[in-house]
């Protein structure tokens, strides 16, 4: 086991921009995997298990442990005269995999010689290429589980495969780390997946089968035709993944605008795949540049990194490319590259109260006032860190919240609770729902009461058009989502308990009255606050007054607190941020906050 601090992993990813961590260990087998688990360097950070590096993107320093297999081992287990199982250790090169098989003529992984990474990733990643996926031939995973420190075994329909996709990236990211991987092959030297059209054509021009030598040779040849060579050129390999539509959105949505494009039939039910090398080149971005970040010309869905690209380079054309593709064809690219940016963003959506300021036909001051810092929408925000966006509470006003700032695409949602100002805008979703059912997570109470509230969208039988929501209950402990760490913190609204979030060192708690003591712990050493606060005099049974909010925001002493959900007796922006303390702000809707 070996443990640095402050490493350089520029030479450890294929994208070869600078990237670094704050620590930085690799094991060698099992028993040295749990003695690093006891060591405070494990305990006490975040972590990111990494294999070649050839799926992220830094654009920042990882704060956390990155953690490096260096399990190695490759086995046969004979099971018959045709079938065989093949064990590999997750730190042994993937295309050595590929190798060993071809070289004991075991047939299967071939379509899928030349991809970069190691054997541990084709577990996790679901790797692909020329119409195989490795979820196809994994019979099962050996994994590590962090919590409880001892081995589990995952069988291939725990692993939950998707294209590109599996549990280990999402509800047990953060948890397994794989070990070993076991492949189910078939002793055979002739390949038997000749459906991709390009190995149709090998086999057809050879006039026979071909022998899986000779496919992975033909594979390598068409992947070198196509893609920057890794040891010239820094990439990830594809960008962006080949986007899944629903059925449903494509033929009601896009062909209506007369927009004509290759679509192929997706694995899953009420969807089609569409290509997305294709959507960037027709939308003219071959060979767009961005600082050393490129279109690479001979392969669309790739960024190239010409020599010196930084991670934001390389993050702005990504952006620009999704933009562009979603103007010309409607469609939304998603990375299939992992961003590790621990930076938060947050954009205050609205920060008035459940009437709004101005609140209809008042006269007020506040409410005549033309200072646009004085027109507040309902309360919610919009979270962007580790390349997603989290919008917490989706107020009656999201449809307008959204338009104002050009918002496309939500990964989830986060609910303090189910009062009609935090989740009215919840039929607003759908544009965020095109290709995966959108996750909301919340209390049970709050749960409930939005499966009465909302009953079309949960039959078992909806009208196509509903949103496609995925509700998951959480309690009070902390969550994952895709490894980032969301903690909830119970507050009182008035007797009701909801919600309030802590993502690092950000929280946004709303429509607090009280808080206990043991949820205040969870509130220490904060970077920046977003604290509700009603109005100046006349106690609120539900909310905090300013009085009370500052007290409270003396006694958690955030760095930054910023003032929200407030109503129209809270005064005119400009007079109540001048008599705030220092360190302690009013919000104002549209205002972006940055964590670094
Ligand atoms: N196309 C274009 N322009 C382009 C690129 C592609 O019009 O610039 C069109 C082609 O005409 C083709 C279609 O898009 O009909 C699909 O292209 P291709 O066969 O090259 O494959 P892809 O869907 O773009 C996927 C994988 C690659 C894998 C290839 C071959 C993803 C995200 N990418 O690309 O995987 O090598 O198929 O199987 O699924 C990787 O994941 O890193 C990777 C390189």
């Amino acid at each position: 086991m070996t443990i640095e601090y402050n490493k350089d992993l520029t030479a450890l990813t294929t994208f070869k921009v600078s990237a670094q961590a704050a620590i930085y260990a690799e094991y060698e087998d099992e028993k040295d995997l749990l003695k690093l688990s006891r060591t405070p360097e494990f305990i006490n950070n975040e972590f990111l298990h990494i294999g070649s590096g050839s799926n992220l993107l830094f654009l920042s320093t990882f704060n956390g442990i990155v953690l490096h297999s260096r399990i190695k081992g490759i086995q046969k287990y004979v099971k018959d005269r045709e079938n065989v199982f093949v064990i590999a250790g997750a730190g042994e090169k993937w295309t050595d995999l590929v190798d060993w098989c071809i070289s004991h003529g075991i047939a299967g992984l071939e379509n899928m010689a030349g991809i970069p990474g190691e054997v541990g990733a084709s577990a996790v990643q679901n790797v692909g290429a020329y119409g195989a996926e490795a979820g196809d031939f994994i019979h099962s995973v050996v994994c590590f589980d962090t919590e409880s420190r001892k081995t589990v075994t995952l069988k291939q329909a725990d692993c939950r495969f998707g294209y590109r996709d599996s549990i280990f990236k999402n509800k047990a990211k953060g948890k397994l780390i794989v070990m070993q991987v076991s492949y189910r092959l078939r002793y055979d030297t002739r390949a038997n997946n000749l459906e991709y059209a390009p190995l149709k054509k090998f086999a057809e021009t050879l006039g026979r089968i071909p022998s899986t030598r000779e496919v992975a040779d033909e594979v390598i040849r068409l992947r070198d035709s196509k893609l920057p060579n890794p040891a010239l050129i820094g990439s990830a390999g594809s960008f962006f993944k080949n986007p899944e539509v629903n059925k449903y959105f494509f033929e009601q949505e896009i062909k209506p605008r007369g927009i004509e494009m290759p679509e192929y039939p997706s694995d899953q039910e009420g969807k089609v795949k569409l290509s997305g090398g294709w959507l960037i080149d027709h939308a003219g971005l071959k060979g767009y540049k961005i600082g050393g970040a490129e279109v690479w010309p001979k392969q669309a869905l790739v960024i190239a990194n010409t020599g010196n690209a930084t991670g934001e380079d390389v993050a702005q054309l990504a952006d620009l490319i999704i933009k562009t593709v979603k103007i010309k064809y409607g469609i939304e690219l998603r990375p299939e590259v992992n961003y590790i940016d621990s930076r938060i963003k947050v954009t205050v959506l609205g920060s008035g109260t459940s009437k709004g300021v101005p609140e209809i036909g008042c006269t007020c001051p506040t409410c005549m006032s033309e200072d646009p810092k004085d027109k507040r929408l309902r309360a919610s925000i919009l979270v962007e860190t580790h390349g997603m966006k989290i919008l917490i509470d989706a107020s009656p006003d999201l449809r307008q919240q959204a338009l104002r700032i050009g918002l496309s695409q939500i990964d989830t949602i986060l609910l303090t609770h189910q009062h009609y100002d935090h989740v009215g805008g919840i039929d607003d979703v759908r544009p965020f729902c095109i290709e995966n059912d959108l996750p909301i997570y919340t209390n049970p109470q709050t749960a409930k009461d939005l499966r009465r509230r909302l009953d079309y969208c949960f039959r078992e039988h909806p009208y196509p058009g509903v949103p496609k929501l995925d509700l998951q209950e959480v309690g009070l402990h902390p969550f994952m989502i895709k490894g980032l760490k969301i903690e909830p913190i119970e507050v009182m609204h008035g007797s009701l308990p909801i919600y309030g979030y802590r993502i690092g060192d950000f929280a946004y708690i709303t429509d607090i009255k009280t808080i206990s003591d043991e949820e205040k712990e969870k509130l220490k050493n904060l970077e920046v606050l977003i604290l509700s606060c009603l109005r100046v005099t006349h106690e609120h049974f539900a909310h905090l007054i300013l009085p009370e909010a500052l007290a409270l925001i003396e006694e958690l002493k955030p760095k930054r607190c910023y003032l929200t959900h407030a109503c129209h007796n809270l005064g005119k922006h400009e007079e109540i941020a001048s008599i705030l303390p220092p360190g302690v702000e009013f919000a104002y809707d549209g205002e972006v906050i940055t964590i670094n």
